[in-house]
């Protein structure tokens, strides 16, 4: 699946890696590098990075208020972005946008394979073109909210099989081995026939991340995962999300847990007032930031 939209470009059979995408840790190139392919030669044939999400002058106003003002990222595969910043200042409204939750007003979105298609003019009717290209953008877009959003009415496993039943029309049978796979992954297997009402907020978490997986999302978008849970819940999800990282899932990431980030993150977006005020490596964005915002918001969160 990881690799099923990638142009195979060795002959010998062999596998095509994406450059530093086994290696989360590793610093990759900043943000705003737009190139779709960067081939290399290796000693088993070629390798190549590519473009997991791509998203360029991206625009977005609610009435008169302009919450996004022309935001640009490139996450290869395997990048593991995370996006910070003050209250307000449009992380959550760019993250609905990646998978058009929220309709742009200007700007281009490509996910995987799906350069988002829109129509009339930016700033004024622009709009998507083809809403059947939005349900196969979303496909492979999984998505992970603050406040869960699990379906109370139905159990656990329930919840993770739910969708890949009737979006991805799979058989049941499978779908249930598939979601009792991840919920064991997410350390979630004694609970498969829970209510939602009888997990703790952590649990019920890390169901929703299971849930989000069980469609082999391209890529998983977080939008505050921890913020809505008490302290001592807080690692057990934010392990689950190591994990995936570890293991070179794409990922973009809205948090306030600055050391997770730090250690995390193959990017760093710190977002102000809808402008991408400083980007790049984590050590670039805590350690040697450009932008005076940027030290000081990075000061007032490490306290
Ligand atoms: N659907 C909406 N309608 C009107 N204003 C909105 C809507 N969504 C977000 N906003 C406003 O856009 C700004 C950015 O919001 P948001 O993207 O949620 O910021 P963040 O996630 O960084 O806190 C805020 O001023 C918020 O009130
Ligand atoms: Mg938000």
């Amino acid at each position: 699946m990881e690799t099923a939209s990638v142009p195979q470009l060795d002959p010998s059979g062999g596998r095509v890696e994406p450059i530093l995408s086994t290696a989360p840790h590793f610093s990759r190139f900043p943000v705003g590098l737009s190139n779709l392919y960067i081939l290399s030669s290796t000693a088993f044939g070629c390798s190549m990075m590519v473009v997991a999400v791509s998203v360029q002058g991206l625009r977005k106003s609610f009435a008169s208020l302009e919450v996004l003002k022309g935001i640009s990222l490139d996450a290869y595969k395997g990048d593991v972005v995370s996006v910070i910043g003050s209250s307000g200042s449009g992380k959550s409204t760019f993250l609905r946008c990646i998978n058009l939750l929220e309709q742009p007003d200007a700007g281009t979105i490509r996910v995987g394979d799906e350069s988002v298609r829109f129509k009339g003019s930016p700033g004024t009717d622009y709009r998507v073109a083809d809403r059947k290209q939005v349900e196969r953008l979303r496909r492979q877009v999984g998505m992970v909210f603050q406040n869960f959003a699990l379906w109370e009415h139905m159990t656990i496993l329930q919840n993770v099989i739910e969708a890949p039943v009737h979006v991805l029309g799979l058989k049941k049978s499978e779908t249930v081995e598939l979601g009792l796979a991840l919920l064991a992954r997410v350390g979630l297997a004694d609970k498969k026939d829970a209510y939602p009402a009888f997990l703790s907020g952590g649990q019920k978490q890390r169901a929703a991340i299971a849930r989000a997986l069980a469609m082999q999302p391209e890529v998983m978008l977080f939008d505050e995962p921890t913020s809505a849970l008490d302290p001592e819940l807080v690692n057990e999800v934010l392990q689950v999300i190591r994990d995936l990282a570890e293991e070179g899932r794409t990922m973009i990431l809205v948090t306030h847990e600055m050391r997770f980030a730090r250690d995390v993150s193959s990017q760093v977006m710190y977002l102000h007032e809808g402008v991408v005020e400083e980007s790049g490596t984590p050590d670039k964005v805590f350690n040697r930031a450009d932008s005076e915002l940027c030290q000081a918001f990075v000061r007032s969160v490490h306290g």
